[in-house]
């Protein structure tokens, strides 16, 4: 008959290949699943903020409310204060805007739901990406045409391996839109000037507006002096992310 010694040893070999299976089950599992889970996610937002209709319609770029993305690793949301920047003028009654006029008045910001996210073990930094003129279109698709935004790219690891290993594939070059390294800055005087050449939309407007192919830079832009560039990291060409573990894990 088996020697004890072999019955163990199929118990042992049993449980082991076992574990590996299950292993290799969940991390499939949820690999796949990691991929296409948050893929359109869009969560309720407090106020019913249309980048169709400012990015799109009135071509306000992307760096005027997400300020700072050139240079930080993070790109926050904007604050009240750049909303009431133009709704003390426009639309100043609407109530689709009580809660900003509200949020202003106390102080307080406006409890926006976050959108995108990767895990805490994982660090990614916008300004890096952003240097290398990569626009945000690439990342975050055609925001300009979503009246909600959504979450366009799963954010795995195998979406940020995939552009590493093919830039050249997945990199939608810097558009005017975006206001990045365009050689355009936002000028906050003159937008607030410009509010003159607002003109109320009318619903048929909004819904049909086309997709910006070659946006004309927005209102409230002007050129940047060559000094006043200063400051700000200046753009380079695009080289191949990193693959290392430790880029991206730390
Ligand atoms: C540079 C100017 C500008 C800034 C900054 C701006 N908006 Fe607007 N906003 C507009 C214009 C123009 C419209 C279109 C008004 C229309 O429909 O005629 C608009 C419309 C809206 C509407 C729809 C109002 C309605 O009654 O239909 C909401 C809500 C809104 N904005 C929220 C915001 C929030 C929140 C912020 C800050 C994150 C913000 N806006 C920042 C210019 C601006
Ligand atoms: C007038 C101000 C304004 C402009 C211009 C603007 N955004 Fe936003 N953006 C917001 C506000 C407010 C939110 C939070 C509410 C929401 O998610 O709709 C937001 C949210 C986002 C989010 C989701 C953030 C998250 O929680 O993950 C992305 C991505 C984004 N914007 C990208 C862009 C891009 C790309 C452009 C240019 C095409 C742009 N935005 C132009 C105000 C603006
Ligand atoms: C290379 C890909 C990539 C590019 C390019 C990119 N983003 Fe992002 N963005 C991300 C990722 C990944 C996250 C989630 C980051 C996190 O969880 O720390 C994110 C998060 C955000 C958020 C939410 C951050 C928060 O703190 O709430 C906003 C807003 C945003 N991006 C706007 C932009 C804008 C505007 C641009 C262009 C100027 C841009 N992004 C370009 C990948 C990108
Ligand atoms: C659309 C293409 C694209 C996507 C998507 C992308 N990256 Fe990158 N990434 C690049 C390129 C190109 C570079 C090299 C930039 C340069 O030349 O400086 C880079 C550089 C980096 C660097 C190096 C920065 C440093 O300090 O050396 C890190 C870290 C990084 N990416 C993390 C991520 C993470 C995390 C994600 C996914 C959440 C991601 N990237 C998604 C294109 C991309
Ligand atoms: C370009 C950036 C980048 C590099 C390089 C990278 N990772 Fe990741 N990794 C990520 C991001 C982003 C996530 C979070 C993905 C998510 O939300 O599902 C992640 C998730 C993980 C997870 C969690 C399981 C999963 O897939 O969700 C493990 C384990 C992991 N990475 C290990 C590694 C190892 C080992 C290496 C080196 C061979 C590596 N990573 C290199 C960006 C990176």
């Amino acid at each position: 008959m088996f020697s004890r010694r072999f019955d163990m040893g199929v118990k042992v070999g049993g449980a082991v290949a076992g574990t590996v299976a299950l292993c290799v089950f969940l991390i499939g599992y949820f690999g796949v699943r990691n991929d296409v889970a948050d893929v359109g996610y869009r969560p309720q937002q407090p106020v019913p903020f249309s980048h169709k209709v400012h990015a799109g319609y009135t071509q306000i770029s992307c760096q005027y409310c997400h300020a700072g993305v050139e240079v930080s690793g993070h790109s926050p949301v904007p604050s009240v204060q750049t909303c009431m920047n133009c709704h003390t003028v426009v639309r100043n009654e609407s109530p689709k805007l009580k809660l900003v006029r509200d949020n202003y008045e106390k102080g307080t910001p406006i409890e926006w739901v976050r959108i995108h996210k990767v895990p805490d073990y994982a660090h990614f930094n916008h300004s890096r990406h952003i240097r290398a003129q990569i626009d945000c279109k690439s990342c975050h698709g055609p925001v300009e045409e979503m009246g909600v935004v959504s979450q366009y790219k799963s954010l795995s690891m195998g979406w940020c391996l995939d552009c590493h290993r093919n830039p050249e594939q997945r990199i939608v070059g810097a558009r005017p839109i975006s206001g990045i390294f365009t050689g355009m800055k936002i000028d906050q005087k003159n937008m607030m000037d410009s509010t003159f050449l607002y003109k109320p939309l009318r619903a048929a407007q909004i819904a049909a507006v086309q997709p910006v192919v070659v946006p004309s830079y927005g209102f409230g832009q002007s050129p940047v002096p060559a000094q006043q560039v200063h400051g700000i990291p200046q753009p380079k060409q695009a080289g191949v992310g990193p693959e290392n573990c430790s880029s991206c894990h730390y």
